[in-house]
């Protein structure tokens, strides 16, 4: 795969003749795009050899068609603890039941893109591997999990399958090795190839005295060509913190200046440690590897134990490792091999380029705690909150989320944002203020105290003046001795909630995964049953069909 974006694509030989050519449908599982993207440019590179291609989100795929299906390409994100992304929920869920069918008459290869760093890293795809198989279909190529850095797997997995494919349609005729596919050839700037966008403005949002430091942050895209839509992210390369690395590097008792090689790029030790390398996540992959430098049974009973894995990996980083588990029979060249790469981190973009031309804002929630008596710094919202300046650059590029976007202009829709989820939402009021769209807009918000953490607070005002924001609810927390929150806001206005949702309203909710999007997912089906007066499993239902429609989106972390 080529590190410089090119307008090449390979293309395989063609001896093949499309008269040959077998039905090939591309079924993906997407929260942010990776996948879906995946599933377009592989089913352009097999249509322009020939194969008759469909590329479906999973939200769309009619199940009756399992019955017709030639060969099947699956490419399945995991989202967050092993779950189906938003727009494989149902179709998950149907093919995991009694009613899904024998699969018999199928051939069948799994593409599967996640994050090691979590327990149940590529499950689903893993899934959908598994139970293809058990309906009695054939699997053409093993499947492949990827990591963040998926673009080389993804290729060679790709062209595996496509070998495999053409080889059945020619049989007899020998194909000759695939070139590597080049990926993302259009896109200007990329994961690979991110672009130096300089710092016009930051700002603490929060006031003196909060629980909390909220960075807004304002980037210029002049020149760079780039674009995004109101729901899209933008995702920023962080360093990691400087007296972090010299701590770890004295730990190890390594020179900092000593050269390493970094996927082929020749750096001092220090500089590894700084820019290229992850040095926070203990994921699984990461310590099986600093497994093979210990010889502490301590450490292997850990790698054994998925419990007492998981609850010493919390919050803990390579540093702790070393302090606890020496002594380690690496170099500095060993060591550095064993970590990933560090991955750029995504904030959902709070500004529209209809708004702020040429600028891209973003709004970072510091994340900092203790354990074992040390600080410990969320690497790039500190990067972002302690280091970056105005006038400095940091490296970043889009990262499109096509689950998260606006309806057309004349749809009500419902907004539900605490803390930093309120984030897009400027975004998507500020695009419907420059279009002059139609639609109502209600926003909840919630933090901790209305004095000094309610987010962008005079421009919700100013819009709720100006009519752009039609309905505004908060929920401040920590203000009176009874916790309020946005759900206990959205169960005071359910009988208008309920309206807007039979109106056509889509209702987005962002922020906090475990606790709050949860909460309010119960609560949206308290309402939608009591006000609709349907059984839970008929509000399930409603709710379900909310999100095919895509009514109901969640971007949630
Ligand atoms: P708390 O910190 O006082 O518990 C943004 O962080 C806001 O979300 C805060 O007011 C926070 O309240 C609140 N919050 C915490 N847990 C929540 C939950 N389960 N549902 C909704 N809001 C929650």
């Amino acid at each position: 795969v080529s590190e410089h974006p090119s307008t090449e694509v390979a293309v395989l030989p063609t001896t093949f003749e499309a008269a040959t050519a077998k039905h090939i449908t591309i079924l993906y599982a997407t929260q942010t795009g990776n996948a879906g993207r995946l599933a377009k440019q592989y089913g352009e590179q097999l249509q322009s050899n020939g194969f008759e291609v469909n590329v479906i989100s999973m939200n769309d795929f009619k199940t009756n068609a399992l019955k017709k299906l030639d060969h099947l390409l699956v490419i399945a994100s995991t989202h967050g603890e092993g779950e189906p992304p938003d727009n494989a929920i149902s179709f998950h869920s149907f093919l995991h039941g009694k009613r899904a069918p024998k699969l018999d008459h199928v051939k069948f290869a799994v593409l599967s893109l996640g994050d090691s760093s979590y327990e149940f890293f590529c499950k689903t795809g893993a899934d959908f591997d598994e139970r293809l198989e058990e309906l009695g279909a054939k699997r053409l190529v093993d499947r492949v999990d990827c990591d963040l850095d998926y673009d080389e797997p993804a290729a060679k997995w790709f062209d595996s399958v496509k070998l495999k494919l053409q080889q059945g349609a020619v049989s007899g005729q020998t194909i000759q090795e695939a070139a590597p596919t080049v990926l993302e050839s259009s896109v200007l700037y990329s994961r690979k190839n991110p672009y130096n966008a300089e710092i016009l403005e930051k700002i603490n949002l929060n006031a003196a005295g909060s629980n909390k430091e909220t960075i807004h942050l304002e980037l210029s895209l002049e020149n760079s060509g780039i674009t995004f839509e109101p729901g899209d992210s933008l995702a920023i390369y962080p360093t990691n913190n400087e007296s972090l690395v010299n701590s770890l590097i004295t730990a190890l008792g390594f020179n900092p200046e000593k050269s390493v090689n970094v996927e082929g790029e020749e750096v001092t030790l220090k500089d590894a440690l700084t820019n290229l390398l992850e040095i926070t996540v203990l994921s699984k992959p990461v310590m099986q590897k600093i497994g093979e430098f210990t010889l502490s049974e301590e450490f292997h009973a850990l790698l054994a134990d998925r419990e007492a894995f998981k609850s010493y990996t919390h919050g803990r980083d390579i540093l702790d490792v070393v302090g606890k588990f020496a002594p380690f029979s690496w170099d500095e060249q060993r060591f550095v091999a064993s970590l990933r790469k560090i991955p750029a981190r995504q904030y959902s973009i709070s500004s529209s380029l209809a708004a702020y031309p040429d600028e891209v804002h973003i709004t970072v929630g510091a994340v900092r705690y203790e354990v074992d008596g040390r600080e410990r710094l969320g690497v790039c919202s500190t990067h972002v909150a302690d280091n970056l300046e105005i006038g400095d650059t940091a490296r970043v590029y889009i990262q499109h989320n096509p689950n998260f976007k606006l309806p057309s202009d004349d749809k009500p829709i419902i907004m539900v944002g605490p803390g930093t989820g309120v984030a897009p939402f400027r975004s998507f009021i500020q695009e419907r203020e420059e279009r002059g769209a139609e639609g109502r807009n209600w926003l909840f918000f919630g933090d901790q105290h209305f004095v000094t953490d309610f987010l962008y607070q005079t421009e919700w005002q100013s819009w709720l003046k100006s009519g752009v924001l039609t309905k505004l609810d908060v929920a401040f927390s920590r203000d009176k001795a009874e916790k309020v929150y946005v759900q206990h806001k959205m169960q005071k206005h359910a009988s208008e909630i309920f309206e807007w949702l039979e109106q056509g309203a889509t209702l987005y909710v962002c922020g906090d995964k475990d606790h709050m999007a949860a909460d309010v997912q119960n609560t949206l089906l308290d309402i939608i049953a009591e006000q609709g007066n349907k059984t839970e499993e008929d509000a399930k239902a409603y709710l379900e069909e909310l999100r095919k429609q895509k009514r109901y989106q969640r971007d949630v972390y």
